[in-house]
């Protein structure tokens, strides 16, 4: 580690970890094993690279992988994954016309006691890991983007993005101002709603549940 006071100001970032030429989604994950641009490969098990169809008409962004992730190597495979999937089936989009990514590839955690506590990825780390959002999108090239939560948000769409006042309305992809310029998608529709674990932190989970599924719907009704 490089002797400075301030570690984060010299994220390299992952974009000189991404091959060069990469046509295939397994390139970007093999590569992205590798990554080293942001401190938060230190301490995590594993890279947890998006997975899904390689011609998914849907992509989901999430924040993170989370304690279970992180030990398996896969996206959303924990509780909030669980939910998320069901979600999806009652929403009526297929499994095969989706991709599951995350806006940040490394768990991110504090220790308390022996557990590992989440830790929301910050500003750095976000921009850190961008790239290789970018690559997934740029062979993917989805038809909608959802976008589960607010660091999803604050990673395609910056750090003004309000998820609460956005969600569940398809949205064209922002004008120029807010477009990140190197986001090759357009013209994909967005769609933002809640992240699944809000669904289980909240007091009246059905309710909140019923909410995503129904931003869900919006999001089948437009493939
Ligand atoms: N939460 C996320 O945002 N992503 C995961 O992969 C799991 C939980
Ligand atoms: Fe690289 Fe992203 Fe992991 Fe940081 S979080 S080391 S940028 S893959």
């Amino acid at each position: 580690m490089p002797a400075t006071t301030n570690p984060r100001s010299d994220f390299p970032g992952a974009q000189s970890f991404l091959p060069a030429d990469a046509s295939t989604l397994d390139q970007l994950r093999t590569a992205a094993a590798q990554c080293q641009g942001c401190d938060l490969y230190r301490n995590a098990t594993q890279t947890v690279f998006g997975r899904g169809a390689a011609h998914a008409r849907v992509v989901m962004v999430g924040e993170q992988p989370g304690d279970v992730e992180d030990q398996q190597g896969l996206p959303f495979v924990g509780p909030a994954g669980h939910l998320l999937r069901r979600a999806v089936d009652d929403a009526g989009i297929q499994p095969a016309d989706l991709y599951i990514t995350n806006a940040v590839k490394h768990f991110s955690f504090t220790m308390r006691g022996k557990r590992r506590i989440h830790q929301t990825p910050d500003r750095a780390e976000i921009a850190a890991c961008r790239p290789w959002l970018v690559a997934e999108f740029a062979l993917l090239r989805p038809d909608v983007v959802v976008v589960l939560g607010a660091t999803a948000g604050k990673a395609l769409l910056g750090p003004s993005f309000r998820v609460t006042q956005s969600r569940g309305v398809p949205m064209p992809w922002p004008d120029s101002a807010q477009r990140p310029q190197d986001f090759p998608v357009e013209p994909a529709k967005l769609v933002a709603t809640i992240h699944p674990s809000a669904v289980l932190r909240a007091d009246d989970r059905e309710s909140m549940y019923q909410g995503l599924v129904a931003d869900l719907r919006v999001v089948a009704s437009l493939l």
